[in-house]
């Protein structure tokens, strides 16, 4: 059948990363292209006994149908979660649990792009937000990005200059794909900026809480007085991804709205993830638990680095405190996407930088490994491998 698809997403195409992850499941070959938790990170045994637990005493509660808002129970603990641990509180926000943070973008999308408005965003940036912003035909404007955040004179540029922006895109700590932090000047900035322009900012923050070193930095909606920041978590990276439980907080009429428009999506989040969350919130010491993970990857990246320093000279990286991801960048004379091509013939998978930005077809010179999911030995082998590759590339393919 000739399927006639609509306007909206008849341009859309299937991500680069996704296309990759076919080879990525090969047993093969040595995935550093997810964005995966590690395995050790997963708290397993308090899972099990969460979900034994709600099941003897709240049987019904879990498998029945639920309020769209979210488990009132959850939205109470992200609510005092957000008050004591991160400072956010302001006056006249609501709270909305959502199927993960990929659905924030979604609706947000849904509730305030009209075609042909604009998203401005970090350039490069999380591919999975961008394709839910071009699914609603936004234009994506990217400013570029420096080691403390993005371009603030290239971002007043495109506010002052662009009067149908709807919201800026955000991802403050160890952005997705490349672990750059803005600084809290450029927070400051930021947030002056949306208000001296009159628009929203979506602030997206699934690392945060992922910081292995250095001082933590507060976040933009700290500094929110009207509503202007919806702020994006959720527990994939902390807890389970596959559970899909997020939350966005935002003024109220715009939650609300965001729950009309959920309502046609799904409903509702997944009501036996949250019942198990508030009770592993409840019954377990989060903070603890995030001081684990916090070793774990420190331990981790430790090995990346040290493969890095040690085997792959002739890539540049730069150094991260948190996240999950390692920018790495290939001499000039490397052609990045014909290097990562050669990465799988022998058997690594990395993600080609180009995926991540507003427009695929520019230059791009980087490529972004993921070092939370390999095992120690694979992790150091295949970057190892990546690092023979650069050093090794034969010189009439260069550019
Ligand atoms: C920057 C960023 N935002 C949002 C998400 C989506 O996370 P979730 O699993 O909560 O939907 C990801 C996932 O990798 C991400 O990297």
């Amino acid at each position: 059948m000739d399927y006639r698809f609509s306007d909206r997403v008849k341009k859309l195409k299937p991500s680069a990363i996704r296309e990759i992850f076919k080879y990525a499941s090969d047993p093969d070959v040595i995935s550093l292209s997810a964005g995966n938790p590690a395995p050790d990170a997963f708290p397993v045994d308090a899972i099990r006994k969460c979900s034994e637990e709600l099941l003897r005493e709240q049987p019904i509660d879990a498998l029945q149908y639920s309020v769209t808002e979210g488990l009132p129970a959850l939205r109470d603990d992200v609510s005092t979660f957000l008050k004591q641990h991160c400072g956010i509180a302001t006056p006249g926000d609501s709270i909305l649990i959502t199927s993960g943070a990929q659905q924030i973008m979604d609706l947000l999308g849904k509730s305030v792009i009209n075609e042909g408005d604009t998203v401005v965003c970090e350039e490069p940036s999380f591919v999975g937000a961008l394709n839910s912003f071009r699914s609603y035909n936004a234009v994506l404007k990217g400013v570029p990005m420096q080691d403390d955040g993005m371009d603030l004179k290239k971002l007043e540029g495109i506010l002052k200059s662009d009067s149908k922006v709807k919201f800026i895109y955000t991802i403050p700590n160890f952005q997705n794909p490349t672990g750059i932090t803005t600084s809290w000047e450029k927070r400051q900035g930021i947030y002056a900026l949306a208000k001296k322009y009159d628009t929203l900012i979506l602030e997206d923050n699934p690392y945060g809480d992922l910081r292995f070193a250095g001082e933590r930095i507060p976040s933009i909606k700290t500094l929110d007085t009207d509503g202007r920041v919806i702020y994006s978590g959720t527990f994939s990276k902390t807890i389970s991804p596959g559970m899909r439980v997020g939350f966005a907080v935002g003024g109220n009429a715009l939650i609300q709205k965001m729950v009309v428009c959920k309502q046609g999506s799904d409903v509702h989040t997944n009501i036996w993830s949250q019942h198990v969350i508030h009770r592993f919130l409840h019954g377990w010491n989060f903070e603890e638990h995030l001081k684990n993970l916090q070793k774990i990857y420190a331990k981790k990246y430790a090995v990346a680095e040290k493969a890095l320093n040690e085997t792959a000279q002739s890539l540049t990286y730069r150094p991260i405190q948190g996240g999950l991801f390692i920018w790495c960048t290939l001499p000039d004379s490397i052609p990045m996407m014909e290097y990562c091509k050669k990465a799988i013939q022998n058997k690594v998978c990395v993600v080609p930088g180009n995926a991540f930005l507003t427009d695929s077809s520019k230059p791009c010179q980087s490529f972004r490994i993921n070092y939370s999911s390999p095992a120690d030995a694979d992790l150091a082998r295949g970057i190892s491998i990546l690092g023979r590759q650069a050093k090794e590339w034969p010189a009439d393919q260069q550019r």
